[in-house]
C-alpha cells in the first residue's frame, strides 16, 4: 500500500453512515451525485461496503459495493471516493483491499468497476491495481460511455 492510509480505521458500512456521507460527498466529488449515492447502499447493502475514518472519527473515504445476485462470483464496486486531504496516500487502495478481501471471503473470484473515460485519476487508479478495462460506448445511455474494468480476486499483496 502506498502512503500512510494504513493508520485509518476501516469497517463495514452502516446505515447511520448515510447522512454523514451525504454531508461530504458532493464536495469530495466536485459535482452533484444525486441518487447515484442511493440510501439503499447503506441501509440494505451496507455490510458489503467500506467506511474509512481517521482515528478521531472524521470520515476519510467510503466505497459502495455489492456481490452480484446474477453472478455470485462477481464483486461490483458501484462508487468509491476519498476525502481530498487524503488523496494520493493509499486511501483509495485501502478501500479496495478491504472490499475485495471481504468479497473473496464470500466466494467472489472477480471484481468489476466502472470509470468515466474523462476521470483520469480513477482510470489510472484501476490500471495501477491491475484491472483491465474496455471502453463500452453508451454503457449508461446516450453520452454515457464508460470503461468497464475487471480483474481476478484475490488482489495481489501490496
Ligand atoms: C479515485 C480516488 C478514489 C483515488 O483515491 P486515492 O486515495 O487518491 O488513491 P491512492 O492514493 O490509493 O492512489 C493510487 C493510485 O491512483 C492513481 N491516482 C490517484 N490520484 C490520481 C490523480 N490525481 N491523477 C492520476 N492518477 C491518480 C495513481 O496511479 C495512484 O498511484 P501512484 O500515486 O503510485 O501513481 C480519488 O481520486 C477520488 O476520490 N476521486 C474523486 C471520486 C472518483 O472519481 N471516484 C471514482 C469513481 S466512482
Amino acid at each position: 500500500m502506498t502512503g500512510d492510509a494504513a493508520g485509518l480505521a476501516a469497517r463495514a458500512l452502516r446505515d447511520a453512515d448515510f447522512p454523514r456521507a451525504r454531508e461530504v460527498v458532493e464536495d469530495w466529488f466536485g459535482h452533484p451525485v444525486g441518487l447515484v449515492m442511493h440510501r439503499l447502499f447503506f441501509d440494505q447493502l451496507g455490510p458489503s461496503g467500506v467506511w474509512l475514518e481517521e482515528p478521531g472519527g472524521a470520515p476519510a473515504g467510503f466505497l459502495l459495493g455489492l456481490v452480484s445476485e446474477r453472478e455470485p462470483d462477481l464483486a461490483y464496486v458501484h462508487m468509491h471516493v476519498v476525502a481530498p486531504a487524503w488523496r494520493g496516500r493509499g486511501a483509495g487502495e485501502r478501500l479496495y483491499r478491504e472490499f475485495c478481501a471481504r468479497a473473496a471471503g464470500r466466494g467472489c473470484v472477480r471484481v468489476r468497476a466502472l470509470a468515466a473515460p474523462a476521470r483520469a485519476a480513477s482510470v489510472r487508479f484501476h490500471e495501477r491495481l491491475g484491472f483491465a478495462g474496455r471502453r463500452e460506448p453508451g454503457f449508461l445511455g446516450p453520452d454515457g460511455d464508460r470503461i468497464v474494468f475487471e480483474r481476478g480476486l484475490p488482489l495481489d499483496p501490496p
